[in-house]
């Protein structure tokens, strides 16, 4: 595995980047005059190793954005400012409500000639007035910011650039790393330019991505609350992978997550406690949400974690 530095200096930045760079500083600066205002980095959905230069075919890693786009609405609801940094095409907050055709069920035609309009059925005012109503309120104040990105590398330089930003607002800085970032990759200068041909089986190396959460953590937002994601599948390896993860890191929290269970269980692991949340059948049926209750638990410690003795 090369090094993080050997990583930015071998793979270019992704085309629109400096306009993303732009947007996050434009964002940070407007929220960083507020004292009282906390800021959250939530990142979402899977980065693809791709595999070719013109990208026919890639390495993907699963994530459906679920957790990162809930976990967004409610800091918003929390009164942070939210950063969203997620996979393109995968669940973004508010959107994510509506899948498919769901949207254009609830709305109707009314035929009027030159003013024909459209209106929501009535049946539906009450499942899409709340979402509009706290999508509207997040435009309005500015609070909510969609960065994007694909693969990797897009997927590293963006969190470096998103840090940079987000260094000067100290401890008022959360970052919630949910997205499912690629361990392994095929490096720029190993990876052919065009697709690959299918005239016989092909041999495909992959290296491993250096792991950003170091830098992260001890240069680029040192004193920033961090916390990341654990997706295991085997149960019995999840604390301990956790534990070693704050160890080699040194970050605040992380929350381990089993794949098929993640709906409705999650453990927060930090350096001195173990804290699980589980829904019950009811609660999920009822319609909450895991990313709730963790998002509440998360504000709790990082009010704790700003206040000044700490
Ligand atoms: O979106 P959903 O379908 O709801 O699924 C949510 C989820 C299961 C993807 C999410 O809850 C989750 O667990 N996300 C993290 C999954 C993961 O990829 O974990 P990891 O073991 O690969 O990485 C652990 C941490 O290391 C991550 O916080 C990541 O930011 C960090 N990392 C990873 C790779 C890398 N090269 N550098 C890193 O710093």
């Amino acid at each position: 595995m090369g090094s993080w530095e050997e990583f930015y200096a071998t793979h270019l930045p992704p085309a629109d980047f400096e306009d993303n760079r732009q947007l996050l500083k434009q964002f940070c600066e407007n929220h960083l005059k507020d004292q009282s205002q906390n800021i959250v980095l939530v990142t979402s959905g899977g980065t693809i190793a791709p595999l070719e230069h013109n990208t026919v075919r890639f390495v993907d890693n699963f994530s459906a954005g679920s957790r990162g786009s809930a976990s967004a609405e409610y800091f918003l609801e929390r009164g942070y400012a939210v950063i969203f940094m997620f996979r393109t095409k995968s669940l973004e907050p508010f959107t994510r409500h509506f899948s498919g055709q769901q949207f254009l069920d609830m709305l109707d035609i009314i035929e009027n000639g030159e003013n024909s309009s459209i209106s929501v059925k009535p049946d539906s005012v009450d499942v899409l007035f709340p979402i509009l109503q706290k999508y509207k309120q997040a435009q309005e104040t500015n609070r909510l910011l969609y960065v994007n990105f694909t693969s990797v590398s897009d997927y590293l330089w963006l969190l470096r650039a998103a840090c940079e930003c987000l260094a000067p607002f100290e401890k008022r800085a959360l970052l919630y790393l949910a997205a499912a970032v690629s361990d392994f990759y095929v490096p720029e200068e190993d990876m052919p330019k065009h697709k690959i041909q299918s005239t016989g089986a092909p041999k495909i190396s992959l290296d491993l991505v250096p792991k950003i959460l170091k830098p992260l953590v001890s240069s680029w937002v040192p004193q920033a609350f961090v916390i990341s994601f654990k997706l295991e599948t085997d149960d019995s390896l999840l604390i301990q992978k956790s534990r070693e993860a704050l160890i080699k890191y040194n970050h605040k929290l992380v929350i381990a997550n089993i794949l098929h269970t993640r709906r409705y269980r999650v453990v927060m692991v930090s350096p001195t406690t173990e804290q699980e949340i589980v829904l019950s059948k009811e609660q999920v049926h009822s319609g909450l949400e895991i990313e709730e209750p963790i998002v509440n638990e998360i504000v709790k410690r990082h009010e704790q974690f700003q206040k000044p003795d700490q």
